[in-house]
């Protein structure tokens, strides 16, 4: 069998406050296996979205203190420099959060966005080249008349359609893991369901 693809050993992370030093999360074990899904859970405040978060290297150094080990596909990922990050953001592994309309940009079309996110990771495809895959993208999550709905703004989008545009940014790039913060509890019941059974339709298209 191969090794997980996610390793985390020993994860301690400490942000520095006006009150003394803050746990969020210490000494955190886990793996996960390429294919495989895992599920966190723990009362609010208890490091979740904060470990998730070491996954990508989103805390800043030189605020954050972070010791223990966290191996992406064999990479450590603790104490690597940001240019090395950004290879991986995206490719290896890819975040989606609880907040759509604040992770994509309201002053651009939702199909410039998917397209700028592709070309980080293809700097090679011309515009397009990465427009037909943002069109792609909105197609494979269940967006309604893509090659229309591509020129929208994401305020034009319905909450559901918003949460789904930022699904398929974060699979543009084809990531070898995703991790998802929440990405239904700004929805309503019948929408998180269908955003849920999308997330596990897409598990099984990626991985085949
Ligand atoms: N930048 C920061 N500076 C200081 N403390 C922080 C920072 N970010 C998070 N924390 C603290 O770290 C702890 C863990 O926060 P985290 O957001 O990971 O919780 P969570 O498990 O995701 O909670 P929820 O279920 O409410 O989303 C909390 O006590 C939080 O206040
Ligand atoms: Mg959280």
């Amino acid at each position: 069998m191969s090794d997980p693809f996610l390793v985390v050993e020993d994860l301690t992370v400490k942000f520095p406050t006006e009150d003394g030093l803050v746990n969020a999360v210490t000494d955190l074990s886990y793996t996960v296996e390429q294919g495989k899904t895992l599920g966190i859970v723990g009362e609010s405040g208890s490091g979740k979205s904060v470990s998730s978060m070491a996954v990508l290297g989103l805390h800043d150094m030189r605020t954050a203190r972070i010791t223990g080990s966290i191996k992406v596909g064999g990479q450590e990922v603790v104490g690597l420099g940001e240019s090395k990050l950004r290879k991986l953001r995206g490719k290896e592994v890819a975040m989606i959060f609880q907040d759509a309309l604040a992770a994509l940009h309201p002053f651009y079309k939702v199909g410039s966005q998917l397209a700028e996110a592709y070309l980080v990771h293809h700097p090679k495809a011309s515009k397009r080249e990465a427009r037909r895959k943002a069109i792609e993208m909105l197609d494979r999550v269940g967006i309604p008349q893509p090659d229309r709905r591509v020129d929208d703004f994401p305020h034009q989008f319905s909450g559901g359609m918003r949460q789904r545009a930022m699904i398929a940014m974060g699979l543009i790039n084809d990531p070898k893991l995703l991790i998802a913060d929440e990405p239904t509890t700004a929805l309503d019941v019948t929408v998180q369901a269908q955003i849920l059974d999308l997330l596990q339709d897409l598990q099984r298209e990626f991985n085949s």
